[in-house]
């Protein structure tokens, strides 16, 4: 517990990232503007903006269904709707601090609407390519109210030899290290919906 009255809430994510290069917080956004986005996002999903994500360099549609099933929507970093920028917004926030406190030279970074339907999974992977080692942060904020530990879809994080399972609750953020760390995201037995993105 932090009883610091000075306690700044980027401080937990840094100590985690630092500590165990990974942090869970619950509260980086207000619960309207996560509440806006889900919205948005079924919106979405009802005018088919939802695609098959694929998985960097393998290109063979059979072999990327075999690892992930998830279906994605981009936001644009120049985004007109003004809860994605409010969102962006806060990326942006905490990347400044991260810069500062940590020099972690973010530049950039990338985000997308993503939804697990009943029975898709991402097999375990990191999130870094071959060829492409510019993510830096992995940032994934989970838009499901009462999730249970039934309905599956737990991230699981492999950290060093002990397994993380992680429920995809509304309000949560996970951040981890995108070169390091090794995660999967078990098959949803509901529609399981985040925004997931890299600080690069
Ligand atoms: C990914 C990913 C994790 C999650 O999209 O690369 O690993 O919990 N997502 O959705
Ligand atoms: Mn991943």
């Amino acid at each position: 517990m932090h009883t610091d009255v000075f306690f700044h809430p980027y401080e937990e994510i840094i100590d985690g990232l630092a500590e165990q290069n990974y942090a869970i917080i619950n509260g980086l956004f207000l619960p309207e503007i996560l509440q806006g986005l889900k919205l948005r996002m079924t919106k979405l999903r009802a005018h088919d903006r939802f695609k098959r994500a694929g998985i960097g360099q393998l290109n063979t549609f059979t072999v990327e269904r075999a690892i992930r099933s998830d279906k994605i929507h981009w936001i644009k970093n120049d985004t007109s709707h003004p809860l994605e920028s409010s969102f962006l917004q806060k990326i942006g926030e905490l990347s400044t601090y991260l810069n500062r406190t940590c020099y972690t030279g973010i530049q950039n970074w990338e985000f997308h609407y993503a939804c697990f339907e009943k029975g898709c999974f991402y097999k375990r992977h990191l999130d870094q390519f071959k060829n492409d080692e510019s993510r830096k942060f992995s940032v994934v904020t989970y838009l499901n109210k009462n999730w249970k530990p039934k309905d599956g879809g737990a991230l699981v994080l492999y950290v060093q030899n002990q397994e993380i399972h992680i429920l995809p609750e509304f309000g949560k953020t996970v951040i981890f290290k995108s070169d390091v760390l090794e995660h999967e995201v078990l098959p949803a037995r509901r529609n399981r919906s985040s925004i997931t993105g890299w600080l690069r």
